[in-house]
C-alpha cells in the first residue's frame, strides 16, 4: 500500500528518495513520484508505474538536499501520472505525500472549488497541499495542522514547503511514520524497510503527532485542539539485521522466507515453553493465571491470512483448553455492532500489525470495554501498541506480499496460548508435555517440508496449467485449504476456492471435472475414512486429485487416480495443520514461477493494508 519516503541532509536527496522508494516497492503501488526543494524552489517528477520509469524519466537538474517521495496505490481516482503523489499547491510552493485516507474530501474539495480553485487531480490528498498554502499561520508547523485540523480520516504525511527551506514536516494519523537519524542527515519512511540501509535509530510517531525534521534533529509535538505542545519522543536503536530487508540469492523474498521458516519457528518458540510444567512462559500476556482462567469464550480478529490462520488458532484453543473460540474477518467485526463480553478473551492477529481493519476491531473491542491481546510480528506497531498485551511473533521482516514465515509463527504462537490457557483450565500435565514436545518438533520437520521442494515443484507445474481449482479439508483442514486457496490466487491469479470436503456434494461437485484439480487436505486423523470416501466422488467425476496426507494414510485404488501426493511429517493431530500448510505455500509460489508472475509484487495487492 501506499509508501512515504523523506530526507534532509548534506547529500542529494533524489538518489536517496529513489532508493528509499524501491524498498518499499513491495508494499504495493501503482504509480510513484518526488519533490525536492532546492535554491530554485520545488521541483516535482512523479508517474505511474514502477520507481524505475521514475528514475528514468527524471530531469538531469533535480538538485536538492530535502524531499520527499511516495508510492502510491489508488484509492481516488485512477493510477495516472496526475493523480500520483506528491500534490502541489497552485503556485508549487507546498507538497505534500499522504498515506490513508481523507473522508471528507469531498466536501473540502467542493469547498475550495466554490473558491474559485481549480484541482488538478482526483485525489483527496491534494485538499491537503491547498489548505496549507491558504494558511496565514506564522510557522509551517502551524499552517500544517490548521490543515489538519479541517480533514476527518486517517494520515501519515510528510511536507515540503519552498518558504521554510531548513525542515521537513510530517504527521501521523492512523498511518505509520517513522524517523530515522543520521550523522547530519535526517531520513523519513512509512516503513523501516526504506530505512535501515541508512539508520537503525529510529522513532515512531504515535497517532496525533507531527514532527518538525532539519538535518540536525528533530522535535515533536502533539496536535491539540488550542495548538501544538511538545512532547519528549526520542529515537531508539531497532534491533534489525539490513540483510533482512535482501533476498540475497534467492529469485524472490517469498522463496527466502519460506526457506526461513525453521529458524524463524525456533525464535518464536524460544524461552517460551516450560517443559517441566507443560505449560506455555508467556509473559506479555499481562494475564497472570487467575485472570486466564476466568475467561469464557475466546473471539481470534484477523484479516486474510491471519484471519485462516486465526480459525486454526481457535480450534487449537477449543481442542486442548476446552474454551469456546471462534474467529471472525476483522473487516467485518466492528460493522455489525458486536457485543463485547468481559468473560471473553480477544485475540487480534497481525503480521504487519497496521492493517486498519484488525486496529479498528481492537478499538472497538476495547470502547466497549473487552480485553484484546496481540500476536503482532512488527514490533512497536500501531496494532502491538493499542493491545493490552501480547505476543511477538519474531518472523523478522517480512517482505514478500505472501505471508508465509508469519503465518507459521502466528500458528505456533496460538499453540503456545493454547497450551498456556489449556493448563489453568483442564488440560493435564501429561498433555501439556505432549504438546511441548509436539510444537519443538515442529521446526525440524518444517525443514523436511521444505526439503522435498523439488517434488513439490513437479506438482505445481500441474496444478499451473488449470485456470481453476478447489482446496478442500475438514474440521483442522478446514482453514488449511482455505489458506492455501488464499496463497494459490494471490500469487498465480487463477480461480482457488476453498471448501470444505464434506459440503462439496451440496453444489461444487458440479464444477469438478478433468480441467477443474482438487488439492486435498487429507491428515491421519479420525476423519480420515470419510475424507477419503469423499475424494472417491471427486476421482468419479474424473477431477484430478493433489492429496496433502500423511504417510500412513491407505489411499487404496485411489492412489493410481491421484496426480500428486504429498506426504507430510507427523505431529501431535492438533499441531498438524501447520505442517499441512506449508506445502501448499510451495505449491503456489512454483506455480506463480512456472506462470512467470512477479512473486513479490502480486497485482493489486499490497503489504500492508491501511485503509479501510
Ligand atoms: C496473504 C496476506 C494477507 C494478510 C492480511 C493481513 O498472504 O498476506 O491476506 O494476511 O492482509 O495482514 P496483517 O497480517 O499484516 O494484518
Amino acid at each position: 500500500m501506499c509508501g512515504i519516503v523523506g530526507y534532509i541532509g548534506t547529500q542529494q536527496a533524489a538518489p536517496l528518495l529513489l532508493e528509499g522508494l524501491t524498498r518499499l516497492e513491495h508494499r504495493g503501488y501503482d504509480s510513484a513520484g518526488v519533490a525536492v526543494l532546492g535554491g530554485s524552489g520545488l521541483k516535482v517528477a512523479k508517474r505511474a508505474g514502477r520507481v524505475r520509469d521514475l528514475a528514468d524519466g527524471l530531469p538531469k537538474r533535480f538538485g536538492g538536499k530535502i524531499g520527499i517521495g511516495h508510492t502510491r496505490w489508488a484509492t481516488h481516482g485512477p493510477a495516472n501520472d496526475v493523480n500520483a503523489h506528491p500534490h502541489t499547491d497552485e503556485l508549487s510552493r507546498v507538497a505534500v505525500v499522504h498515506n490513508g485516507i481523507i473522508d471528507n474530501a469531498a466536501a473540502l474539495r467542493a469547498e475550495l472549488a466554490d473558491d474559485g480553485l481549480v484541482l488538478t487531480s482526483d485525489t483527496d490528498t491534494e485538499v491537503l497541499a491547498h489548505l496549507v498554502a491558504r494558511s496565514s499561520a506564522k510557522t509551517l508547523e502551524q499552517r500544517i495542522a490548521e490543515a489538519l485540523g479541517r480533514v476527518e480520516g486517517t494520515y501519515g504525511i510528510a511536507v515540503a514547503h519552498a518558504d521554510f527551506p531548513d525542515r521537513l514536516v510530517v504527521a501521523r494519523n492512523g498511518s505509520p511514520l517513522i524517523i530515522g537519524v543520521g550523522d547530519h542527515e535526517m531520513h523519513v519512511a512509512s516503513d523501516l524497510a526504506a530505512l535501515v540501509r541508512y539508520t537503525t535509530t529510529v522513532a515512531h510517531l504515535d497517532d496525533g503527532e507531527m514532527a518538525t525534521i532539519t538535518a540536525a534533529g528533530f522535535s515533536t509535538y502533539r496536535i491539540e485542539a488550542t495548538g501544538l505542545a511538545a512532547t519528549d519522543r526520542r529515537a531508539k536503536e531497532v534491533d534489525i539485521d539490513p540483510e533482512a530487508y535482501d533476498a540475497g540469492e534467492h529469485d524472490s523474498f517469498m522463496h527466502k522466507e519460506l526457506l526461513e521458516q525453521p529458524a524463524r519457528a525456533e525464535a518464536v518458540l524460544r524461552g517460551r515453553l516450560d517443559e517441566r510444567f507443560g505449560t506455555g512462559h508467556l509473559g506479555g500476556l499481562n494475564l497472570d493465571a487467575r485472570e486466564l482462567r476466568a475467561f469464557r469464550r475466546v473471539k481470534v480478529l484477523g484479516c486474510g491470512s491471519a484471519y485462516y490462520v486465526g480459525q486454526m488458532g481457535a480450534s487449537l484453543l477449543e481442542e486442548l483448553a476446552r474454551i469456546p473460540a471462534d474467529a471472525e474477518a476483522a473487516s467485518e467485526f466492528r460493522y455489525r455492532n458486536p457485543i463485547v463480553e468481559p468473560d471473553t478473551l480477544y485475540v487480534a492477529v497481525s503480521q504487519s500489525g497496521e492493517t486498519i481493519d484488525t486496529l479498528l476491531a481492537v478499538q472497538e473491542v476495547q470502547r466497549k470495554g473487552g480485553r484484546v491481546i496481540g500476536l503482532v510480528n512488527v514490533v512497536g506497531s500501531a496494532i502491538a501498541r493499542q493491545v493490552d498485551g501480547g505476543i511477538y511473533l519474531h518472523s523478522g521482516p517480512e517482505v514478500a506480499v505472501a505471508s508465509t514465515k508469519a503465518l507459521t509463527n502466528m500458528f505456533l504462537a496460538f499453540g503456545m496460548l493454547a497450551v498456556q490457557l489449556g493448563r489453568v483450565r483442564d488440560l493435564s500435565i501429561a498433555d501439556g508435555k505432549r504438546l511441548i514436545t509436539g510444537l519443538t518438533r515442529i521446526p525440524e520437520q518444517i525443514d523436511q517440508v521444505l526439503a522435498t521442494e523439488a517434488d513439490l515443484a513437479l506438482v505445481a507445474k500441474r496444478l499451473a496449467e488449470a485456470e481453476s481449482l478447489f482446496f478442500v479439508g475438514r474440521v483442522r483442514g478446514f482453514p488449511v485449504a482455505r489458506e492455501g486457496a488464499q496463497k494459490f490466487k494471490e500469487i498465480t491469479y487463477r480461480h482457488a476456492e476453498a471448501y470444505q470436503t464434506s459440503e462439496l456434494k451440496h453444489g461444487p461437485l458440479a464444477l469438478i471435472s478433468p480441467e477443474v484439480p482438487t488439492v486435498a487436505i487429507v491428515p491421519d486423523d479420525e476423519l480420515v475414512e470419510r475424507n477419503v470416501a469423499a475424494l472417491h466422488e471427486i476421482a468419479a467425476r474424473g477431477g484430478p486429485l493433489v492429496v496433502v496426507t500423511h504417510d500412513s494414510v491407505d489411499l487404496g485404488d485411489l492412489e493410481s487416480l491421484v496426480v500428486g501426493r504429498i506426504d507430510v511429517p507427523r505431529n501431535e493431530r492438533e499441531l498438524d495443520p501447520i505442517l499441512l500448510t506449508i506445502p501448499l505455500q510451495v505449491l503456489a509460489y512454483h506455480a506463480a514461477l512456472e506462470l512467470g508472475h512477479d512473486i513479490d509484487k502480486p497485482r493489486n495487492l499490497a503489504k500492508s493494508v491501511t485503509v479501510e
